[in-house]
């Protein structure tokens, strides 16, 4: 497998220098900036919204993957699209009509994300997988940066890759939280297309040559 997709979280970022941290995505081996927005009602945390987002879309030039933490998203998917958002990216934990979001998120010109808990099992998705662009495998639990990797991932990336080939889909699979060098490489053998770091990146020496050897390193 080639061509694995590296997505620095700029949750991990300096939030004061957030142009520069930006820009250093934008000049980086990186592919897409991946934002992660919580509310403080679906996860026990709040990051930042929509001006924020705002700010980051005037900088970035890559593709912005956006991880919705928040209850209720249906409420606010023509707002991100609105933002410059590519992705958009729901957790299944709080869609009771799933593929409707799905279906939202497509009709105002994004690619639809799923991200599933630790605690989900890919099963659930086997009804809307081919309407999926992306599922996003949280390995960690969702919140906050700087977790410790959740080793059951890796038999949750080969069970979803198994359903993907079956049921003929194009959905990539992203893997969020903990992700270091030292899982990367398994973690593309099991099956992921695209590897988000946040404290990885963010917190190293140095940022840009982190993330090329990420992405050396997944191949
Ligand atoms: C966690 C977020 C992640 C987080 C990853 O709730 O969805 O995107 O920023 O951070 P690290 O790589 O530090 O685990
Ligand atoms: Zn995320």
């Amino acid at each position: 497998m080639s061509n694995t997709k590296i997505a620095p979280s700029l949750l991990a970022s300096d939030f004061g220098n957030l142009q520069r941290d930006v820009e250093m995505v934008n000049e980086s081996a990186a592919d897409w900036h991946h934002i992660d927005i919580m509310d403080g009602v679906f996860v026990p945390n709040i990051s930042f919204g929509m001006p924020v987002l705002q700010a980051i879309q005037k900088h970035a030039t890559k593709t912005l993957d956006v991880h919705l933490m928040i209850v209720d998203p249906d409420r606010y998917i023509k707002t991100f699209a609105d933002l410059g958002a590519d992705i958009l990216t729901v957790h299944y934990e709080a869609c009771t009509h799933l593929h409707r979001s799905l279906q939202a998120i497509k009709a105002e010109g994004m690619k639809a994300g799923v991200a599933l808990n630790p605690h989900t099992n890919v099963n659930v998705l086997e009804d809307t997988i081919n309407d999926i662009d992306v599922v996003c495998i949280m390995s960690v639990n969702p919140g906050f940066g700087g977790q410790s990797f959740i080793e059951n991932t890796y038999d949750k990336v080969k069970a979803l890759k198994e359903l993907i080939i079956k049921k003929g889909a194009k959905t990539l699979i992203e893997i969020d939280g903990g992700v270091t060098s030292k899982n990367a490489a398994a973690l593309t053998e099991a099956g992921a297309d695209v590897l988000v770091a946040g404290s990885f990146v963010f917190k190293s020496e140095n940022p840009i040559e982190t993330i090329k050897e990420l992405k050396s390193i997944a191949g």
